[in-house]
C-alpha cells in the first residue's frame, strides 16, 4: 500500500537515456476488442514485424497474464478494473524501460482505457480498436467460450452479459472483416511510421 512512509526514489538512468540506447521511440499499443476479435493474433503479428526490424518490444497478452500476475482475478467488473489497472502500470514500466509495448486485453470499459491513457505521456498511448462484429467472434468461437456463455455455463461474458464500450477515439481502427491478419498488422506498422515511432526502412 502507498503510505506517507513510501517515498519515490529518483533513478539515475531515465526513459530518454534508455530509449536512446535502443534507438527507438517507446510507446504502448493498447489493443482492445471483444474476445475472439483477433487482438492477440494481430498484436503477435505486429510484434513479430517490429522485432524483425530490430525494435526492442514486448507483448502483454490477456490470457497469458491471467496465468501469472493476474491469476487471482476473475471477470466481475471489479476484477476487470483491477486487471486493467495492473496492466496499465506494467505497460507504463515497460515504456519507461524504452520498449515498444503491445497489450492485448478486452479492456471493455472506456473509463479504464482513459485511466490507462492518462498514465502515459500524450503521444505514448496508442489505442488500437480491433473491430470485429460479435456475430463473427461468436461464429469463430476459437475457445468455445461464446457457446458456454450462451448456455449459461459461464457468466459475465463480454458482449453477452457484460458490457463492451466501443472506443470512440481510438488512434487506430482496424475493421478486421475486410482485412487479412497481415493487412491489419501493416496498418499498425504504417501508423507507427507516419507518426515517427519507427523509420520507414524495412
Ligand atoms: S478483460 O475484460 O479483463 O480485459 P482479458 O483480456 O484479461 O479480459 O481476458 C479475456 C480472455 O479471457 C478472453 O479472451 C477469454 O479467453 C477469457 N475469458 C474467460 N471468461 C471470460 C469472460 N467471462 N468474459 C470475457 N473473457 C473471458
Amino acid at each position: 500500500m502507498k503510505t506517507e512512509n513510501t517515498v519515490w526514489h529518483p533513478q539515475h538512468i531515465n526513459k530518454i537515456q534508455r530509449s536512446q540506447q535502443k534507438q527507438q521511440q517507446p510507446c504502448l499499443l493498447w489493443f482492445t476488442g471483444l474476445s475472439g476479435s483477433g487482438k492477440s493474433t494481430i498484436a503477435n503479428a505486429v510484434d513479430a514485424l517490429l522485432f524483425a526490424r530490430g525494435c526492442h518490444t514486448y507483448l502483454l497478452d490477456g490470457d497469458n497474464v491471467r496465468h501469472g500476475l493476474n491469476g487471482d482475478l476473475g471477470f466481475s467488473d471489479k476484477e476487470r478494473i483491477e486487471n486493467i489497472r495492473r496492466i496499465s502500470e506494467v505497460g507504463k514500466l515497460f515504456v519507461d524501460a524504452g520498449l515498444i509495448v503491445s497489450t492485448a486485453f478486452i479492456s471493455p470499459f472506456a473509463s479504464d482505457r482513459t485511466i490507462a491513457r492518462n498514465k502515459l505521456a500524450q503521444n505514448e498511448f496508442i489505442e488500437v480498436f480491433i473491430d470485429t462484429p460479435i456475430e463473427i467472434c461468436e461464429q469463430r468461437d476459437p475457445k468455445g467460450l461464446y457457446k458456454k456463455a450462451r448456455s449459461g455455463e459461464i457468466t459475465d461474458f463480454t458482449g453477452i452479459d457484460s458490457v463492451y464500450d466501443v472506443p470512440e477515439n481510438a488512434e487506430i481502427h482496424i475493421h478486421t472483416a475486410n482485412l487479412s491478419i497481415e493487412q491489419s498488422a501493416q496498418q499498425i506498422i504504417d501508423y507507427l511510421i507516419q507518426h515517427h515511432f519507427i523509420s520507414a526502412k524495412e
